[in-house]
This record gives C-alpha cells, sequence and structure tokens, in this order.
C-alpha cells in the first residue's frame, strides 16, 4: 500500500467525505476533511465563515491548510469542492498525495444535497441549475488536476472503496 496520502477531490455532495471515512476506518489511516479542520479551527461553521468574514477568507484558510497537508503522510484527505480553484493547492495536496476525482452528475449531487443547508454557494431559488452552472466551470479543473478518475453516479459506497484501494495499491 502506498505511503501517499490519499486526497479525495469532487464538487460538492459527491461524497468525499463519507467515502473517506469509510477508507480510512478501513486501511486504518487517519481522516482529515478539510472543512472541518477550518470549522474547528475558526469556532464557526462554514455558513458562518462566508456570512462573517466571506469567501475569500475562507480560501485563504483552505490555501493554508493544502500547503500544510502537502507534508502529511499516509492520511485519508476530503477536500472542499472548492479547492481545485487554486490550481497550487492542488499541486500542494500532489507533492505526497495521489488525488482522486469522485465524478458524479449535476442530477446525483442535487438528490444527495436536497435537504442540505450547510453549502453557502448553493442557498440559491434553483439549486440544480447553480449546480450545473458551477460544475461546468469546475468540471475542466477536476479532470485536468486528478491522477485518479473514478465515476461515482453509479457505485454504491463498498464498490467506490473497492475501486479507490485498487487503484492506490
Ligand atoms: C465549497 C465546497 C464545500 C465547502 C464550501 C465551498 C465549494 O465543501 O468547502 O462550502 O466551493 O465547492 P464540500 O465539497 O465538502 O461540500
Amino acid at each position: 500500500m502506498t505511503d501517499k496520502n490519499i486526497v479525495l477531490i469532487g464538487f460538492m455532495g459527491s461524497g468525499k467525505t463519507s467515502v473517506g471515512k469509510k477508507i480510512s476506518m478501513q486501511l486504518k489511516r487517519e481522516f482529515i476533511d478539510m472543512d472541518d479542520f477550518i470549522v474547528q479551527k475558526v469556532g464557526l461553521s462554514i455558513n458562518e465563515i462566508f456570512k462573517q468574514h466571506g469567501e475569500q477568507y475562507f480560501r485563504n484558510l483552505e490555501k493554508d491548510l493544502c500547503k500544510r497537508l502537502g507534508k502529511a503522510k499516509q492520511k485519508i484527505i476530503a477536500t472542499g469542492g472548492g479547492v481545485i480553484k487554486d490550481k497550487k493547492n492542488v499541486d500542494n495536496l500532489r507533492k505526497n498525495g495521489i488525488i482522486i476525482y469522485l465524478q458524479t452528475t449535476p442530477e446525483s449531487i442535487a438528490h444527495n444535497l436536497k435537504n442540505d443547508h450547510s453549502r453557502p454557494l448553493l442557498a440559491v431559488g434553483n439549486k440544480l441549475e447553480k449546480i450545473r452552472e458551477l460544475m461546468a466551470e469546475r468540471t475542466p479543473l477536476y479532470e485536468q488536476l486528478a491522477d485518479v478518475t473514478i465515476d461515482v453516479a453509479n457505485l454504491d459506497l463498498d464498490k467506490t472503496i473497492a475501486k479507490i484501494i485498487q487503484e492506490v495499491s
């Protein structure tokens, strides 16, 4: 098994946190959820961080954390969906990590986030439309920055994990 970090990228609601938690249990490696880490550090929810300090403040914290995680080893890391907006973030995460992109459809994201109110960027009238718009903008970046792409639209959690483990072994 690789010594590298397993770094999950992909759109909000694509399953990075659930997949990351389960892989970390299976491989007995520490799990780091970047959003949770930032929430703990600031002492505010993501919604409150955006509301009180603005998106740029959050992006700066995200960027610093990517730098630190470039030096970590054997971790399972779930990123926030916007981490790819700055290529340097992913370059840092790749220093000691394999970048796995969980790819899915706007419909599947909309379904997963139907009752979710924790994503400030999706707090709009028409969620599906916003998901489509952001996805169109970001998909080329996810694709370009991934070492491995896994289509999770029709895969259950266990199959997704088996595939990732196979890819990194
Ligand atoms: C964001 C995704 C979120 C969180 C923040 C911004 C984005 O993380 O970092 O709300 O820009 O896509 P998840 O992908 O874990 O929802």
